[in-house]
């Protein structure tokens, strides 16, 4: 096991490159697996969880490999194995499996996953659209096994929740249905779009993928293609907090602008600038004396993200005055908290709701990450606080960060990594 130190005090000032997006990378893997040939995917990062998903590709069969800059998913020998439990613990998005099993063999056999550190993580909504496109659902020593009498069918589907997953598993079942499937309520996030021009380019019919809203028209079959993953929104938003959390001035090429509004309305308010500059490169900088406390609600896209929420936290503890950051997305997702907390941060908790009396000065500690979001928080804390700060367990943040402490240290921070 490895872990992180940061000597705080460091201003962040150059540029960095925002990779490959991971939440928008891992469906496509999985819709991969529906082609009648090897696609080619562009701009995938290399992170841990997008090892998982090619092991998982070729636990069912299916061939992967990386050219430079290309990750080759190849679904020739993809056949209906069960998807095990070892891997579909390490990543939930495995289930993603589910719906290409279906589509192509009437047949799966994926593992249930558990929860995990940010909450329960049900899988009902995803079920629930399987069995309307007419699979037969059933749990059975901790397996989810699903079955489908016929060649599924177009049908009527609405989401209690506006799931990413849910949406995923179901236009990849939808798309190679016989007719047409109508999804309500469905997730609008950028990756669903993402995935949704994947899709298409392979020859599917979708309309209204970026609204609660996505027609699915089936068709017979989908042709290989070579496709580009959108670049990383939340890895943006976690370098544009690490730029103004540490009052930097800081371009960062490929910021997915259009995908970060809310983010970039309360940085905002906050008191931080976003300058576009040449192509889709955006300088982050201070355009106050200080940093003001704002409140945020993280919601479904276009709402704030849940997934900078941690990184939020660490911002506000350095805000001056108090800050109020409501979780309504995931009942656990405060583990960051006590390790804040260690390093001298002000924070209550009171139910789905944070209260931050920022301003204080942070001090280094040893503290642990919990999951992959909250190890970013802690080094954007560890970049602000006195002194040393050591962050243990940090495999989380190798799940869905590419190199962070690398790009870091090219802005200036002192960071490095240490066996444990
Ligand atoms: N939910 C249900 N039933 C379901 C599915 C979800 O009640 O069948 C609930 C969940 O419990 C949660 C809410 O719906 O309260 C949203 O869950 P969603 O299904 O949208 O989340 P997900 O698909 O499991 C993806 C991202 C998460 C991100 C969420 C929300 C991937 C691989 N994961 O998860 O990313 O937090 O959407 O935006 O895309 C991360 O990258 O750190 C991460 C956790």
């Amino acid at each position: 096991m490895e872990k992180i130190i940061i000597k705080g005090g460091k201003e962040l000032r150059g540029s960095v490159r925002v990779s490959g997006s991971k939440n928008a990378a891992l469906p496509v893997i999985a819709a991969a697996l529906l082609a009648d040939g090897a696609c080619r995917l562009k701009n995938v990062p290399k992170v841990k969880d997008i090892q998982t998903m090619c092991q998982m590709v070729e636990v069912l069969g299916g061939g992967t490999r990386r050219e430079p800059d290309i990750l080759v998913i190849d679904p020739c020998g993809f056949s209906c194995r069960p998807a095990p439990y070892d891997l579909v613990c390490t990543m939930r998005a495995s289930v993603y499996v589910l719906a290409p099993l279906l589509s192509r063999f009437r047949k799966a056999r994926v593992a249930l996953p558990g929860g995990c550190a940010i909450g329960l993580r049900p899988l009902d909504q995803h079920l629930k659209g399987l069995e309307a496109l007419g699979a037969r659902v059933k749990m059975e020593h901790g397996y989810i096994e699903a079955e489908a009498a016929q060649v599924l069918h177009g049908a009527e589907i609405y989401l209690d929740v506006a799931s990413v997953g849910a949406t995923v598993n179901i236009l990849l079942a939808a798309v190679l249905a016989k007719g047409r499937t109508v999804l309500d309520h469905a997730a609008c996030e950028p990756e669903i779009v993402n995935l949704a021009g994947f899709l298409s380019a392979m020859g599917a019919k979708i309309q209204g993928a970026g609204t609660n809203r996505i027609l699915i028209e089936g068709v017979k079959s989908l042709a290989p293609v070579v496709f580009q993953i959108i670049p990383d929104r939340i890895e943006a938003g976690t370098l544009a907090i690490a730029a103004a959390i540490t009052r930097g001035d800081v371009l960062i090429e490929e910021f997915p602008r259009q995908h970060l509004s809310a983010l970039e309305q309360k940085l905002s308010a906050a008191g931080i600038e976003l300058q576009s500059e040449s192509g889709s490169a955006v300088r982050v900088k201070c355009k106050s004396e200080e940093l003001l406390p704002i409140d945020i609600v993280t919601l479904p896209y276009p709402g704030f993200p849940t997934d900078v929420q941690a990184q939020w936290m660490a911002l506000m503890c350095r805000a001056a005055g108090r800050s109020v950051i409501t979780e309504s997305i995931w009942e656990n997702r405060f583990m960051h908290v006590a390790e804040l907390k260690r390093m001298g941060a002000n924070i209550r908790i009171e139910g789905n709701n944070a209260l931050v009396r920022g301003g204080g000065t942070l001090s280094g500690a040893q503290v642990m990450a919990s999951d992959l979001r909250a190890s970013a928080a802690l080094i954007l804390a560890g970049l602000v606080a006195e002194g040393q700060t050591s962050i243990s367990r940090i495999y989380h943040l190798d799940r869905g960060y590419e190199k962070l402490e690398d790009k870091l240290a090219a802005l200036g921070a002192e960071i490095r990594r240490e066996p444990e």
